[in-house]
């Protein structure tokens, strides 16, 4: 299933999306006692936020993820790195990747962002046998949408673009408190103990970067075509007038389940 990644999107997400702070990693790493021994399947890859950082820690990486625009954008940005392997594959299947390496044979396996795609319940049944004893699963999130923050710029964002995409920009990507809930019980109801992290900081954006936000945010048909992007540009521009600056909140929950 096409869910709009590919193309010029990953390259906006490769060049807009943020990464995470050096705590988050910290955190993962503490978490399930990661080592230089370790291996660490990252699903969801994209173009590898959080498979970067965390190969530094480890001895080896697994970026997973089934958009193959995505990881050719990871492979490029990671091209003298030696302890990454990008494969393409989705949550279903998790388990052939079970057969290749082993019972136990994983310290983690990362999610950041990208849960709400996952069968999670299904995925956290299979997850578990292919963790060591301590290792476990993190469900990473990396701020609310652009488009729904508590801000006067945030909320002028979102009237523009409802008004350019004549549809509603409501959903959360599993960022809200109802979705950690959902993700926590499936956790525990999959074997795994439960733990919670949040962090919290502020960013300040431009235009450039609020627009390169959404361009990476958007399924690829709904982007602006070529032709049009310095028009959308100047009008989101318009619509923020009066908002500046635009300070960013970023929530980053790190939900943990240790096995
Ligand atoms: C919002 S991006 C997150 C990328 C990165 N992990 C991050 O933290 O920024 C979501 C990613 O999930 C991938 N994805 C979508 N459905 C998936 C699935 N069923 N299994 C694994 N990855 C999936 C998409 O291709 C996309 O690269």
């Amino acid at each position: 299933m096409d869910l709009g990644f590919g193309g010029e999107v990953a390259g906006f997400y490769q060049r807009y999306r943020r990464g995470y702070p050096a705590e988050v990693i910290d955190a993962l790493v503490s978490a399930f006692g990661l080592t230089r021994d370790d291996v660490v399947l990252d699903l969801g890859c994209g173009t590898g936020q959080l498979a970067l950082p965390i190969a530094d820690r480890v001895r080896a990486v697994i970026g997973m993820d089934p958009e193959p625009d995505m990881l050719a954008e990871a492979r490029r940005v990671a091209a003298d790195r030696t302890n990454i392997s990008w494969m393409a594959g989705a949550d279903t299947d998790v388990p052939v990747v079970g057969s290749l390496l082993g019972k136990a044979s994983l310290g983690a396996v990362t999610v950041g962002q990208a849960l709400h795609w996952m069968d999670h319940d299904s995925l956290f049944q299979s997850l578990r046998p292919l963790l060591r004893p301590g290792g476990g699963v993190a469900v990473v999130t990396n701020g609310s949408p652009l488009w729904l923050q508590d801000s006067t710029w945030s909320q002028a964002l979102r009237r523009y673009l409802e008004l350019w995409l004549d549809s509603e920009v409501a959903a959360t990507c599993g960022t809200d408190e109802d979705s950690q809930t959902r993700y926590s019980e499936s956790l525990a109801a999959a074997g795994f103990t439960v733990g919670r992290t949040d962090f919290h900081y502020e960013d300040e954006l431009d235009l450039d970067r609020i627009i390169g936000g959404v361009y990476s945010a958007l399924p690829v048909n709904l982007l602006p075509p070529l032709e049009q992007r310095s028009y959308f540009a100047k009008q989101v521009g318009r619509a923020l007038e009066g908002h500046a600056p635009y300070h960013e909140q970023i929530d980053v929950i790190v939900l943990t389940g240790t096995r």
